[in-house]
């Protein structure tokens, strides 16, 4: 087993920091990070990690739905590690990049010391884990676990460019998906290192923690339909305001979400107004409720009151509703072995391996069809994520990559039973 000096993991974090830092510069913007699935920015970060992985003596290569993959030849089964490279809107440098550079860091390390490994390592970065363009998420950990659904290829994103055409301006043949699939029984475990995003790991003074499971997710999508008018002239009680509508039910969603004790959070962070005029009654709405929670019957139960409320606002405002559900995921269990070869590395570096749940989605929801999976967290300032003010400090990034090279070495896949 690698035992690390100070020095050693200073060193580690400050090599992933510079990466972190090098790789944010990538952006369509030049004053705000943003770097979604599939665009121009998107290809020169796929570029920068393939080169990324070469210098640390992977084989690079990329699927078809862009999973950027780096090889390290080993024997029987693959131990997967990585995260993803596109970013949400005004996004901080952390949230999935530094579980790219983490894992390439680790994998450079095997190869420096020309450790014959009892399993091959694929480094993956994903480039569809935040559906921050198209109306889906995890496109490209669903094309590697094999579960793709190729009906998402005709979704459009805002300016109606479809996934299927996105693609294919990105140099990809949609035709090539089902190779993208890892076959049953060669992936042995996926595991990612990402940062909390959430406040636990710093309240409690831990760097690093072992993920249990990640919260199930529903994406509920409302349409109210009502009806335009002027604003000056229909009387206020002869209106049918959709966006009146919306409204009543995102202060719905809260109350119902505040109530749950903590059990569910649920979000509206889009909506889509027509006509969309100051001087006129909106029309139709379109709101996306994003429902979370640890507990499938406490998600479960919050989704069902929330639906029948929204029924009974749109009787009363005389609305119209469309109701579907793009996204429907429930708790996803992280692998006990997984989280105790995780939570040995993590001692062995001196620290407590604290257990907690993940807040937010990861692609190891896709990846858990295919195999175990496996999550380290590491601590990040304020729990503030999602925004350009995300910070984790270089020395547990360098106890993050540490941990990572530790649980490889610890990693045992017969153990996984
Ligand atoms: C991704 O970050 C998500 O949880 O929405
Ligand atoms: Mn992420
Ligand atoms: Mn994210």
């Amino acid at each position: 087993m690698a035992a690390f000096s100070q020095s050693e993991i200073d060193a580690l974090g400050a090599r992933a920091e510079a990466m972190v830092n090098e790789l944010a510069l990538i952006s369509a913007e030049p004053d705000r990070l943003v770097r979604l699935f599939l665009s121009p920015e998107h290809r020169r970060a796929a570029d920068q990690v393939a080169a990324w992985m070469r210098e640390a003596g992977l084989e690079a290569s990329e699927d078809a739905l862009g999973t950027v993959r780096g090889r390290l030849e080993g024997q029987g089964k693959r131990l997967l590690i990585g995260s993803h490279i596109d970013t949400v809107i005004d996004a901080g440098k952390y949230d999935g990049p530094f579980g790219v550079i983490a894992s390439i860091l680790a994998a450079e390390h095997f190869d420096r010391a020309g450790t014959r490994l009892p399993l091959g390592i694929d480094v993956l970065a994903f480039g569809d884990e935040e559906g921050s363009r198209f109306p889906v998420t995890l496109s490209s950990s669903k094309a590697c676990a094999g579960i793709f659904p190729t009906e998402n290829l005709q979704l459009a994103d805002r300016d109606g460019m479809t996934l299927a055409e996105a693609l294919k301006a990105y140099g990809k043949s949609p035709d090539d998906i089902p190779r993208a699939a890892y076959k049953p029984g060669e992936a042995a475990a996926y595991v990612e290192v990402h940062i909390e995003q959430g406040p636990v790991l710093e309240v409690k003074n831990q760097p690093l923690g072992v993920v249990t499971a990640i919260n199930g997710q529903a994406h509920l999508k409302i349409e109210f339909i009502g009806e335009a008018g002027h604003a000056g002239t229909v009387p206020m009680s002869m209106r049918r305001d959709a966006l009146a509508g919306a409204a009543e039910a995102m202060l719905l969603g809260e109350r119902l979400a505040r109530e749950s004790s903590g059990e569910v959070v649920a979000t509206v962070g889009h909506i889509a107004v027509a006509p969309g005029a100051t001087n006129v009654i909106p029309a139709r709405v379109a709101v996306i409720f994003d429902i979370r929670s640890g507990s499938d019957t406490a998600h479960a139960a919050l989704i069902e009151a929330l639906r029948g409320g929204i029924q009974e606002i749109a009787e009363r405002r005389q609305l119209r509703l469309t109701v579907t559900t793009p996204r429907q995921v429930g708790v996803t269990p992280c692998q006990p072995a997984i989280q105790d070869q995780l939570a040995e590395a993590i001692r062995a570096l001196g620290a407590e391996p604290l257990r907690l749940g993940s807040g937010a989605g990861h692609d190891g929801q896709a990846m858990a069809t295919l195999c175990p999976i496996g999550m380290l967290f590491v601590r990040c300032r304020g729990g503030i994520s999602h925004n350009p003010l995300e910070y984790a400090s270089p020395r547990d990034l360098g106890l993050a990559v540490a941990a990572l090279i530790g649980f490889i070495e610890r990693f045992d896949p017969k153990k996984l039973a």
